[in-house]
This record gives C-alpha cells, sequence and structure tokens, in this order.
C-alpha cells in the first residue's frame, strides 16, 4: 500500500495540467475582455485603410485626373454602387465613411483606387475588383470633386 502523503502527491500531480488549463482560460478571458474595452485608435478609423496602401499602389496615377468626363462617368457609378452606403451626398450612412473627409480628400489617388480594390471587409466596405480599373479611376476622379 502507498503511504498517504505519496497518494496525495500522486493525486496533486493529476490535478496540474488541469489547473494550468483553468488558468490558461482565465488569461485568455482577462485578455480577450481587455480587448473588447481597448478604445478604438486613431487610426483605426472609416479611412485609416488609406494609410496602409502600399508604397506602390499610392504611387500610381490617375490616367483621368481632373477630366470633367470621368469624373461624370464616376459619379453615375457611385449612385449605382456606393450611395446606399455612403449617400448619394457622399456624406456616408451609419459608419460608413464620409467621402467628403480630408482623409480622403488628401488620399494620393493611388491609395484610394487601391482602397476601393481591396475593401476592409470586416468593417463592412465590400472590395470592387470586380469593377475594371478604368471605372475604379473614375471613380475616384469623382471621389476627387467631393469636398
Ligand atoms: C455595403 C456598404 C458600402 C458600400 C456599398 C460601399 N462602401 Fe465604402 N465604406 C463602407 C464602410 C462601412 C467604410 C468604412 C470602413 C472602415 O471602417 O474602414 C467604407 C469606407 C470607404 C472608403 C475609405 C477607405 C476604406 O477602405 O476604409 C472609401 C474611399 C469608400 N468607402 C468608397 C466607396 C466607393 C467609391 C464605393 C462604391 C464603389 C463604396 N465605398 C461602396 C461601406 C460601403
Amino acid at each position: 500500500m502507498i503511504p498517504k502523503t505519496h497518494r496525495n502527491r500522486a493525486a496533486e500531480m493529476r490535478n496540474i495540467p488541469t489547473r494550468w488549463s483553468a488558468a490558461c482560460l482565465a488569461l485568455t478571458l482577462i485578455a480577450s475582455l481587455a480587448l473588447a474595452a481597448r478604445k478604438p485608435r486613431k487610426d483605426d478609423g472609416p479611412a485609416a485603410q488609406l494609410s496602409k496602401a502600399p508604397a506602390r499602389a499610392r504611387s500610381l496615377q490617375n490616367p483621368f485626373t481632373g477630366q470633367s468626363e470621368a469624373a461624370a462617368a464616376g459619379r453615375k457609378i457611385y449612385q449605382q454602387h456606393c450611395a446606399e452606403c455612403h449617400g448619394s451626398d457622399g456624406r456616408g450612412l451609419d459608419y460608413a465613411a464620409d467621402l467628403h473627409s480630408p482623409a480622403i480628400q488628401d488620399a494620393p489617388p493611388g491609395a484610394l483606387f487601391w482602397a476601393l480594390r481591396n475593401g476592409r471587409i470586416r468593417k463592412g466596405m465590400p472590395s470592387w475588383s470586380r469593377l475594371p480599373d478604368q471605372q475604379l479611376w473614375q471613380l475616384v476622379t469623382y471621389l476627387k470633386t467631393l469636398h
């Protein structure tokens, strides 16, 4: 027969994994609560995506810069695809970005093109990669007329 103290030791050893996983679970819970409570960072706003555009995308030139015909075409595409979330005047509905905001107006056209192509799906902005490049640039041209 095993002496009592040894039995207790053995029982304790068996408990160690359970205690560890309980501790890990508690830590995970605390960490996720802390993350959830974290205030949204300044650079996490509706246009934060634009500052993340890779240099190669930022440097792309809009072939239609300042061309009013392209802007008019972009306006039509905008009313068709974008107005439902951003409003027909681009001021943004609910949580969709206000397209008149400086963050968007000051962004390089290439960054806007990139943002339209990629979207920010997690935040509710769809990807527009199914639109041909020409239409994306027309949209960018239109967006730049909103001040
Ligand atoms: C289903 C709703 C929805 C539609 C449709 C939509 N957007 Fe958005 N858009 C959003 C939301 C939400 C954001 C804010 C995303 C965020 O928090 O980063 C956003 C952000 C943006 C931004 C800022 C950059 C970015 O990616 O965050 C631009 C520019 C933009 N939209 C342009 C457009 C254009 C142009 C169209 C039409 C081709 C369009 N959006 C269609 C919801 C939409």
